[in-house]
């Protein structure tokens, strides 16, 4: 007979464990296969098998409702909050338009970015810099609003739009109201920048309204599209990134690796992905009685599936911690699982290959030189500051 999932009483969101993120998700996948938060009232699965198997089964895990699901919140409500079949619609826009024919142009745009970004950075050899403020985010936040075609007016509030989001899928705890303060400005850039008279005709925020004008999703549903690509793009390609320079500092050797061998590129940017992910975990509802390894999660529950932890697993991933750029990465979970998978996984990849490339042209070493400092968003995870101390090529 199964029994109930395995309580426990700890805030796994409060600041402390959002330091510690990685130790804490660790343990509460080895205390139990279901544990169940008694204060949040959820259940986190965090071993890779039960997590990957849960994201493949989308009738009994469900995305209509998830943890602190709250329908008014800042959070564009599509795509990840469908099942099919409108989800499969929408995504159908979203996929066709992030398509790698349809990116394929915007590759040398993104090494001619990547390429001016590291001369300037190399040129500052010998000195400690922040790699997230002036490597991944000035990258990302200069050719994410340039692609979806945002004017240039207000893009500093990008940070704190997708801050906001990222505290929506964490419980309203002080962490969130932190995120909330000023909402604003944000918002008001947010709702403006996103229209259609303000997109550039020829970027891919654009597309949403052409499909709309085709009939295939509606006019307000292809602005909250524009919102969810900004929103979804921006931090976790900053975080995974950064995570690969903070892998390169700690793990000098694979960087060697990585410098004469550069085919391993792709690889390791999916290790950094699987070693650190940048979103701890997603949230589901259970549509039936489900049964996990002789625990039992009721219809109805809200569920935590723990992408980081289960990238973690030892009963998956031999020596989880090590960052091996030649490893056997394939069915990680950093990008998601089945249905809702990451639909911007090419984009990001281009952006790794034109950034990661232009690192490991550039710059010789990165050595560690602190602390990082890390995100402090409940679900959403990484280095916020990434001191590292560079020697240019
Ligand atoms: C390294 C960078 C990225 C990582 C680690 C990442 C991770 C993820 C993950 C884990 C999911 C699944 C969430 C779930 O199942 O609840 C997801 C979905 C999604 N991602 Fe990404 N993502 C990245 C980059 C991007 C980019 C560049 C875009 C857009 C251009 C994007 C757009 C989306 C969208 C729209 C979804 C929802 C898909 C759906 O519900 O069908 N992501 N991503």
């Amino acid at each position: 007979m199964a029994v109930e999932a395995r309580v426990c009483d700890e805030d796994i969101f409060c600041p402390e464990a959002v330091r510690t993120a990685r130790e804490v998700d660790d343990r509460l996948r080895e205390l139990a296969p279901a544990v169940r938060l008694s204060r949040e009232r959820i259940t986190l699965l965090g071993r890779y098998e039960h997590v990957s198997a849960a994201l493949l089964d989308w009738r009994s895990f469900s995305s209509r409702s998830r943890p602190w699901h709250d329908p008014d919140s800042v959070r564009p409500e599509i795509l990840l909050v469908d099942d099919p079949p409108r989800h499969t619609q929408v995504r159908g826009v979203v996929s066709n338009a992030l398509s790698p024919r349809a990116l394929a142009r915007m590759a040398e745009h993104f090494r001619a970015d990547a390429d001016a970004l590291l001369r300037e950075v190399a040129a500052r050899s010998g000195e400690v810099i922040d790699a997230v403020a002036q490597i991944t985010q000035a990258f990302v936040y200069k050719v994410l609003p340039d692609l979806l075609g945002l004017p240039q007016a207000g893009r500093e509030h990008l940070y704190a739009f997708g801050n906001m989001v990222w505290a929506t899928l964490g419980p309203p705890n002080e962490l969130f109201e932190e995120a909330m303060r000023d909402t604003g400005p944000v918002l008001e850039w947010v709702d403006q920048c996103c229209n259609r008279e303000n997109l550039d005709p020829e970027g891919l925020g654009m597309q949403m309204f052409r499909a709309a004008d085709a009939g295939e999703i509606t006019e307000p549903e292809a602005k909250l599209l524009v919102q969810v690509l900004l929103s979804a793009a921006a931090d976790t390609t900053v975080m995974t990134m950064a995570t690969a320079l903070r892998a390169f500092s700690r793990f000098p050797g694979e960087y060697r690796l990585l410098r004469a061998e550069p085919a391993l590129l792709r690889n390791a940017f999916e290790e950094s992905l699987r070693w650190d992910s940048p979103s701890r975990m997603a949230g589901r509802i259970t549509t039936r009685d489900v049964e996990v390894e002789g625990h039992l999660i009721p219809k109805g529950e809200r569920c935590g599936l723990m992408f980081a932890a289960a990238n973690r697993d030892p009963r998956k991933w031999a020596d989880p911690d090590r960052f091996d750029v030649r490893r056997d990465t394939r069915g990680h979970v950093g990008w998601g699982y089945g249905l809702h998978a990451c639909v911007g996984r090419v984009l990001a990849l281009l952006e790794a290959d034109a950034l990661l490339g232009a690192c490991i042209r550039h710059i010789e070493r990165f050595e560690p030189a602190g602390e990082p400092v890390p995100w402090m968003s409940a679900i959403g995870h990484g280095p916020a500051r990434l001191p590292v101390r560079i020697v240019a090529a």
